[in-house]
């Protein structure tokens, strides 16, 4: 289960947010539970999760460990602090910031490298949807995002499926509708991975999850979870989605 909060929060509002929200979760050992702040609140996170049931991850990762790329961050970097999860390839960076599946790739093959859990983000905009394409994009994005990626690599891999069409919009896919979208994306996975390791293949569902609909999306067999946005934002209804 975890949380994206995007551009959201300050240290100060991290600290006061964990405080809250930790107790909630104390014990629950159903899920893994991340939190991804904003870089500048990594630290703080780190600090005041140390010893619970909660990992702190981020929101990107650049592919190169060092070197003059001004305004990025590299997989040692987040390693020296504690990172254990990295989101890629969210539709936010291949829509404003020029994501591509290509660098989705070099992103995800950084990461599994360096030993940092990728959350690899997939999903059709809803022209795409509309038109028909939802599982020819999901399987491009796929076939693209694991290029040259072994099963052996890929055992920390995470996915997961964000139509575009419902982030931040209140629109959530029905639960039959996710799932199906799901076992596009697993049998994709079983075409490049090989049957065992797609069984296990955890696949999070994202796109206006809130505390009234994750018991509905959860209870979906191909549902391995959910990456959670808005209603990850404040502790208590992201503690109701994590224990549905
Ligand atoms: P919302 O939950 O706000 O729709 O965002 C989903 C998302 O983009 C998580 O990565």
């Amino acid at each position: 289960m975890a949380a994206n909060w995007k551009m959201y929060k300050t240290p100060d509002e991290t600290r006061e947010y964990l405080r809250e929200f930790l107790p909630l979760v104390a014990g629950h050992d159903r899920d893994e539970i991340v939190v991804c702040p904003p870089y500048t609140d990594v630290a703080t996170a780190i600090e005041a999760a140390r010893g619970s049931n909660v990992a702190v991850g981020v929101q990107n990762v650049h592919w190169k460990a060092d070197g003059a790329y001004t305004g990025e961050i590299s997989a040692p970097m987040l390693l020296c602090l504690g990172v254990t999860h990295v989101i890629i390839g969210h539709s936010e960076r291949r829509q404003y910031f020029g994501e591509t599946d290509d660098t989705v790739n070099l992103r995800l093959k950084t990461a599994l490298e360096s030993g940092l859990t990728p959350i690899c983000c997939v999903g059709e905009v809803l022209q795409e949807r509309e038109a028909g394409l939802t599982d020819d994009v999901l399987r491009r994005q796929c076939v693209r995002a694991f290029h040259a990626v072994s099963a052996k690599k890929a055992a920390k891999l995470i996915v997961a499926y964000e139509p575009v069409w419902a982030i931040g919009t209140g629109k959530t896919a029905t639960p039959e509708l996710a799932a199906e979208a799901h076992a596009v994306i697993r049998r994709e996975a079983v075409e490049i991975f090989g049957d065992e390791f797609a069984a296990k293949l955890r696949i999070l569902y994202g796109g206006s999850v809130k505390p009234d609909n994750a018991k509905a999306l959860m209870s979906q067999e191909e549902i391995d979870g959910a990456l959670v946005g808005g209603a990850s934002l404040d502790p208590k209804s992201f503690a109701a989605i994590v224990k549905y």
